[in-house]
């Protein structure tokens, strides 16, 4: 039996190692093993049977499959960079990121263990928190086909609905991911800017919001309610569904790559420039719809509606 280990316990890291461990208990196998910088997070976890090794070299030198969920391509780098600098073994260890983060970095983070001989498998996600509570998100998985079939049992049905197959070149997933995110964020940019319209006309959110998931789906529905919900400016005490500083990072990506390549992304420039305004006003704890709130202050309305935090 494969031991496996998890790090990263955040909005959506917690959710997704919840589901792998019942899996695990479900299925008898070794529980889970699982590290986060703040171990507290890691309770929930621990009741279904998840073991906390608070460090993350230990894990990895106990574990022969390590998942990664992490906020960003620093924190991905300074993992891979200590497992790899630890002194221990990585023989024939699968490490797999599930975060967004840019296909260079995944190019790097290949290459820092192949030469260890371990495989690094990219399974970065698409779907919320909600979405991750559930079991359905949509994985995009690459890598050596070895070390993917592997780590798909792990992923289908457990954590995802659906694993889209991206080849051995893992940077394509991480490339894919990236992609996708061009739509996430345009999404949240145009139901933002319809429910704006809609309060200031007199049309009202409510009527929108029904239009919006009937016409156009439950992932732009669900956008718009993170709106009316006020969870776009969450309480200070509480985690954002999508962090605003993620979602920034991931237009930057996207941004980058498209400029190097010769494609403009007016649009994406856009509800990025919006989400760094809300920011800029609110500052870090807020959700990736936050641009909303920009939205309204352009409208003449004040940032915050009657179901966000106030201040
Ligand atoms: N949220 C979404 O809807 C969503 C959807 C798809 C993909 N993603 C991507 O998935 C990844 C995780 O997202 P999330 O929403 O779960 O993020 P999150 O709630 O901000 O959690 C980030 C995780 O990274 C850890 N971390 C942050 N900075 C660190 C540091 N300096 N050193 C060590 N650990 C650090 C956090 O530890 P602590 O718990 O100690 O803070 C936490 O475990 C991101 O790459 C994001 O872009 C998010």
């Amino acid at each position: 039996m494969t031991q496996i280990g998890w790090y990263g316990l955040g909005s959506m890291g917690l959710a997704m190692a919840n589901n792998l461990q019942r899996h695990l208990a479900a299925k008898k196998a070794l529980s889970l093993l699982y590290t986060n910088r703040t171990m507290s997070r890691g309770s929930p976890l621990q009741t279904l049977g998840g073991i906390p090794e608070p460090s993350f070299d230990k894990l990895v030198s106990r574990c022969g499959i390590i998942f990664t969920m992490v906020s960003n391509d620093t924190v991905l780098q300074s993992l891979i960079s200590s497992a790899v600098d630890s002194g221990h073994s990585l023989k024939d260890k699968i490490f797999v990121d599930c975060s967004t983060v840019h296909p260079e970095t995944v190019s790097s983070a290949v290459a820092q263990l192949k030469a260890k001989e371990a495989s690094y498998v990219a399974a970065p996600v698409f779907g919320g928190n909600p979405i991750a509570v559930d079991g359905k998100l949509v994985f995009a998985i690459g890598g050596p086909r070895g070390a993917t079939e592997v780590v798909k049992p792990l992923i289908q049905d457990v954590m995802g609905r659906k694993v889209i197959e991206c080849g051995e070149d893992a940077t394509k997933s991480s490339l894919l991911k990236i992609a996708g995110n061009i739509v996430t964020v345009n999404m949240m940019e145009a139901v933002g800017e319809a429910q704006v319209f809609a309060e200031k006309t007199g049309l009202g959110t409510g009527p929108m919001e029904e239009l919006i998931g009937e016409a156009f789906g439950p992932v732009a529905g669900g956008y718009s309610k993170r709106l009316t919900t006020g969870a776009y400016a969450p309480p200070l005490d509480a985690r954002p569904g999508f962090g605003v500083s993620l979602a920034i990072k991931d237009a930057r990506h996207a941004m980058s790559m498209a400029e190097k390549q010769g494609v403009k992304l007016p649009a994406l420039e856009l509800a990025r420039k919006n989400m760094e305004a809300a920011r800029e006003y609110a500052g870090e704890c807020l959700d990736s719809s936050s641009m909303y709130g920009t939205l309204r202050q352009q409208a003449g309305l004040p940032f915050w509606n009657e179901k966000s935090r106030q201040e």
